[in-house]
């Protein structure tokens, strides 16, 4: 095994987090969803299946270090929103959570001398980075339009959508 048994511990725990951002994220959507604002209940879905994928390299990589997954409970999410602002603010506060347990890991490695998780989790420092900023923005520009007009929300979510897209598509066709 090339992890030690407290690692392994600890990274059982982030699987859970990840889930519980996931699930906290689907929440959000359909809060979103029922609003009628099918832009940023798309945004948030999309949001939800990140989340498991980030669950998913935790398990792969246990697994890969000859660990044990043992996935602990998960913890229900918040559900009612009385604004869409609380929404978003709930989604940036979850981000920066989910910084400060991916930071504690990190220092958790230089403690163990675990050059192998400390590689592994750099990818999630990276990530980390880009979801913060991302949720960040969104909450000014929700804060800017006002829970009036979100109308102007759903169109900045589906113009990024789009952006994003055709990004992608170019990356495509360069490979
Ligand atoms: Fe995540
Ligand atoms: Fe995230």
């Amino acid at each position: 095994m090339l992890i030690s048994h407290q690692m392994n511990a600890a990274l059982n725990q982030q699987i859970g987090y990840e889930f519980g951002a996931s699930l906290q994220y689907v929440a959000i959507a359909a809060h979103f969803d029922r609003e009628s604002l099918p832009e940023l209940a798309r945004y948030f879905y999309r949001q939800a299946e990140e989340e498991r994928e980030h669950a998913m390299r935790f398990v792969k990589y246990i697994v890969d270090a000859g660990g044990r997954v043992e996935i602990p409970t998960i913890p229900a999410p918040q559900s009612q929103y009385a604004t869409t602002e609380e929404a978003v603010q709930k989604a940036l506060d979850g981000e920066l959570t989910v910084t400060r347990e991916i930071n504690a890991l990190v220092d958790f490695t230089f403690k163990e001398t675990d050059h192998t998780t400390r590689n592994f989790l750099q990818w999630f420092v990276t990530e980390q980075l880009e979801e913060v900023s991302s949720a960040d923005t969104l909450l000014r520009i929700v804060q800017r339009a006002g829970e009036q007009n979100l109308l102007h929300v759903e169109e900045y979510v589906a113009r990024q959508r789009h952006r994003s897209g055709a990004a992608l598509a170019r990356a495509d066709e360069t490979e």
